[in-house]
């Protein structure tokens, strides 16, 4: 298992390309399976995610060739020769859930393990299911395997209207949504950047969507939806985490690609928290303001509130400000794992529940520390970056699911940071 050798050194400045977002690749990817022609996604991201998505289309019967590096994606599923996703596939990223409602949709049956948990909460599917079986669908869970089945004329539109919000479920739905006959509305459903950009891709294969980025989604169903060629929306999770090196370490650093609407309530807390970001023709340039980092309160919710998944490396930051914050993670049950090997480092936090507190502490020292998962291990590289000393970062397995070339991206900035195979 490779780690990362980071080591402290000073301000960052340069450019940092912002590669396609993973969660908005990992569901426009089985959107292949509702049509029987080609679908071609562009800025892609090359992820090991992105890799396991691919192999599990594959063993499905769908063509999925990776071109140009990588970034761009030939999808196709003229005929599925399977409708079985494996639990060993789907243990190993639970966004192969996403299958579910394509192949429900299109060719009426489906067999998908259930994902079980991880390391960030339990992570059930139940809202998933309940708006299957509201458009007709029969679930039957057994041997660890949702074993689902439409109704003889296909999936039926339905009101669904999600007890909270659920990113997987609302994409579900959604997918389903386009082939099933009549009207499905969806409520209370997310309202993420990720679910506007499948949205955006469902409509140019043909598909009838209003309402994607607000709380209600309306979709009339079609009998089939054709092929399209879509670019994935920026990574607003890895521009967030860029965002944070030279907050952290000093500097300036401009990020390729970055937009401010998809980091809103992110930027209110850097801002607020002493770091400055302007928006440039290439993208946003951020540097820290003069002076120490302030203490900021952190509350993560649902699109556009501050997404749980730059909580880990917002608390790299606030660990060497000048104050005391209070992060309230209220997505997941299991999300400070990050905390322990940030007190290593001598950082002082306190968890209580989904309650974090972090004293600010002048500087914190280098340390092996232990990556428990994905968000948790580059907060751990961002803290490297601006302590004292070396820092090596282990189980960087963890990082390669969500994040391309870290170490080239952050050392054309100045830092000094390399892999060490493992
Ligand atoms: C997506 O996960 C993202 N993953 C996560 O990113 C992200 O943290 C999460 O949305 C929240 O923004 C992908 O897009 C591949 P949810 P998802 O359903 O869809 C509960 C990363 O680091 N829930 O919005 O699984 C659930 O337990 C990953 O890139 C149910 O109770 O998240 C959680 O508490 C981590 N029943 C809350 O809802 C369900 O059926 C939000 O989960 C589904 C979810």
């Amino acid at each position: 298992m490779d780690s990362i050798l980071v080591k402290g050194n000073g301000e960052l400045r340069g450019q940092i390309p912002i590669a396609g977002a993973k969660n908005a690749c990992l569901a426009l990817m089985p959107a292949t399976l509702l049509s029987d022609e080609p679908l071609t996604l562009t800025n892609a991201p090359r992820l090991s995610d992105i890799r396991t998505m691919t192999q599990l289309l594959q063993s499905l019967g769908a063509e999925v060739a990776s071109l140009q590096g990588g970034q761009v994606l030939a999808l196709s599923s003229h005929a599925l020769t399977d409708h079985r996703a494996d639990y060993d596939i789907v243990r190993k990223m639970r966004a192969s859930i996403l299958v579910l409602g394509p192949m429900l949709a299109r060719d009426g049956h489906a067999v998908v393990s259930l994902p079980g948990g991880c390391a960030i909460g339990a992570r059930p599917v139940d809202l998933h299911l309940k708006a299957l079986e509201a458009m007709g669908a029969e679930l039957d869970l057994r041997d660890g395997y949702i074993h689902a089945k439409a109704p003889a004329g296909g999936l039926k539109g339905a009101r669904v209207v999600f007890p909270l919000v659920s990113v997987g479920a609302t994409e579900n739905a959604l997918m389903a949504a386009t082939l099933a006959k009549g009207t499905t509305v969806l409520e209370n459903a997310a309202r993420e950047p990720e679910i506007v950009d499948l949205a955006r891709c469902l409509r140019r294969m043909g598909a009838r969507i209003e309402g994607e980025g607000s709380s209600t989604i309306t979709i009339e169903g079609v009998d089939r939806l054709g092929g399209a060629t879509h670019p994935v929306v920026t990574d607003r999770i890895e521009l967030g985490t860029y965002m944070l090196a030279p907050a952290i370490c000093g500097g300036e650093v401009e990020l390729l690609g970055g937009r401010i609407e998809l980091v809103g309530a992110f930027c209110e807390k850097l801002d607020a928290a002493g770091i400055s970001v302007e928006e440039t023709e290439r993208g946003l340039r951020v540097a820290r303001r003069n002076g120490r980092v302030k203490a900021v309160d952190v509350m993560t919710e649902p699109f556009p509130g501050f997404p749980t998944d730059l909580q880990a490396q917002m608390m790299a930051l606030l660990c060497t400000a000048e104050g005391t914050s209070v992060l309230e993670e209220r997505i997941f049950e299991n999300r400070f794992m990050h905390a322990p090997e940030l007190t290593r480092m001598g950082a002082r936090i306190e968890v209580h529940g989904g309650t974090a507190t972090v004293t600010g502490v002048e500087k914190l020292r280098g340390a092996p520390v232990m990556a428990t998962d994905l968000r948790a291990s580059v907060s751990l590289i961002l803290a490297g970056l601006a302590a004292e000393g070396e820092t090596i970062v282990s189980r960087v397995y963890h990082l390669d699911r969500g994040y391309e070339r870290v170490e080239e991206k952050l050392s054309a900035c100045g830092a000094q940071i390399r892999r060490i195979p493992g």
